[in-house]
């Protein structure tokens, strides 16, 4: 091994060979099972997103029916979950909630052996079913009030809604969040997602191997960075703003990186802030623009012409948190919505590592001392 085989970020070296999705970071496009995520966010709902990134084609209508029942049915959590959600410091981050009560989830339903199918399945389906349970769970008793039950009759995207605010949703904002979820289910070999498949490797549970997931997604370089938006936009202040904020920042660090900007892969604009873009124009068409969505089209403008040759422009996160933010979501709930449509993703992954599995054992270049000698604590200075 020498410094040149080391790839830092392990940037292009293949991890793994997957049939889930497929990126062109340089025409913008973005597919799950071959299926452009353009037209699954306008056409599709997240169950049927999610039966195709798992499953790998579209389900017929009896698959979907069933597949919806499933999930329905798994939605509620044990009540000494919910009292263990209760006991979570109230100022803790949601995420780091909802790493606990993954992998708690999975004390409730121990799935230790992942050779069997049926019980891979059954898993899965518990685990995307109950996640927004418990996220919406902690966003409630965190304030002081009680979770609210699971409701049969909704969708997924309804039911995580009125699990969260006690209201069932409007249908336009409804199809928002949905389309939200289909955007962010699945993207290939992302930090989280290769978190994901890297505990796979080792067999370890379902619920852990999401667990590892969540815990990675939290960054803000990853996820995370949907609520640092929020927070620079907020900070910014005013479109007025823009240009002096970025001018200052820039002084004090020629490298400062604007967050919601850049990714690995895209060296255009992110398909996804496209398609979130559109729809944040579509829910403010009817009224005025909110003041971080202005913030945030000067940011756009501006950045472009900075930071545009290096191929760096908005990524997933830049459009999201305003988009969330205008539906009535905390800001510190944006990264755990990733994480209830990630999830998607990562279960796909976790079952396609499963199919023919190698451990994941890279390796490294050592650069430290050799034969350093063992002195004795007593004759240490
Ligand atoms: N603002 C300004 N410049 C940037 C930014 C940014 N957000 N991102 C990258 N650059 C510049 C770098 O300074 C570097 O410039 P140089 O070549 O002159 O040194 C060049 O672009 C390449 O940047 P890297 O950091 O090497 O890119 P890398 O692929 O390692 O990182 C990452 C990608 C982590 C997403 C980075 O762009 C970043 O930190 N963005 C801000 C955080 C963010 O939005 N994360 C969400 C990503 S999407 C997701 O995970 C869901």
């Amino acid at each position: 091994m020498t410094d040149s085989d080391y790839k830092p970020g392990l940037e292009d070296v293949p991890a793994a060979k997957s049939a889930i999705s497929f990126i062109d970071g340089k025409r913008a496009q973005l597919e799950y099972r071959g299926v452009p995520v353009e037209i699954l966010a306008r056409e599709s709902c997240f169950e049927e997103t999610a039966w195709l990134l798992l499953k790998g084609d579209l389900p017929t209508q009896k698959e979907l029916a069933d597949f919806d029942a499933d999930l329905r049915e798994r939605r509620g959590i044990h009540f000494r979950l919910k009292d263990l959600i209760k006991c979570l410091p109230s100022t803790g981050h949601p995420m780091e909630a909802l790493q606990a009560t993954t992998a708690a989830l999975g004390m409730f339903h121990p799935h230790r052996q992942v050779t069997c199918a049926t019980k891979n399945w059954d898993a899965a389906c518990r685990i995307l079913a109950g996640l927004p349970t418990v996220v919406a769970a902690f966003a409630r008793t965190r304030r002081g009030e009680e979770p609210i039950d699971p409701r049969p009759d909704l969708d997924h995207a309804a039911n995580f809604y009125y699990m969260l605010f006690g209201k069932e949703p409007s249908a336009a904002t409804r199809k928002v969040l949905d389309a939200c979820l289909i955007l962010h289910a699945e993207h290939e070999m992302n930090a989280s997602t290769f978190t994901a498949r890297v505990t796979a490797s080792t067999l370890a549970s379902p619920y852990q191997t999401i667990a590892a997931a969540v815990g990675s997604l939290s960054g803000p370089l990853h996820g995370g960075a949907n609520e640092e938006v929020l927070l620079m936009l907020e900070k910014i202040g005013a479109k007025e703003n823009v240009q002096s904020w970025l001018d200052e920042k820039l002084a004090n660090d020629p490298k400062f990186k604007v967050m919601g900007l850049g990714h690995r892969v895209y060296k255009v604009k992110d398909p996804r802030a496209t398609v979130l873009q559109e729809l944040a124009e579509h829910m403010f068409a009817e009224s005025a623009r909110p003041k971080n969505y202005e913030i945030a089209l000067e940011l756009e403008r501006i950045t472009a012409g900075i930071y545009g040759a290096k191929g760096v422009y908005p990524n997933v996160d830049f459009y999201s948190g305003v988009v969330y933010q205008s539906l009535g979501i905390p800001t510190d709930v944006f990264t755990p919505i990733f994480a209830i449509a990630r999830v998607a993703g990562w279960l796909a992954h976790w079952l396609e590592q499963l199919n023919g599995n190698r451990i994941f054992r890279p390796a490294q270049i050592f650069v430290g001392k050799a034969d350093a000698a063992y002195v004795p604590l007593d004759k240490r200075p």
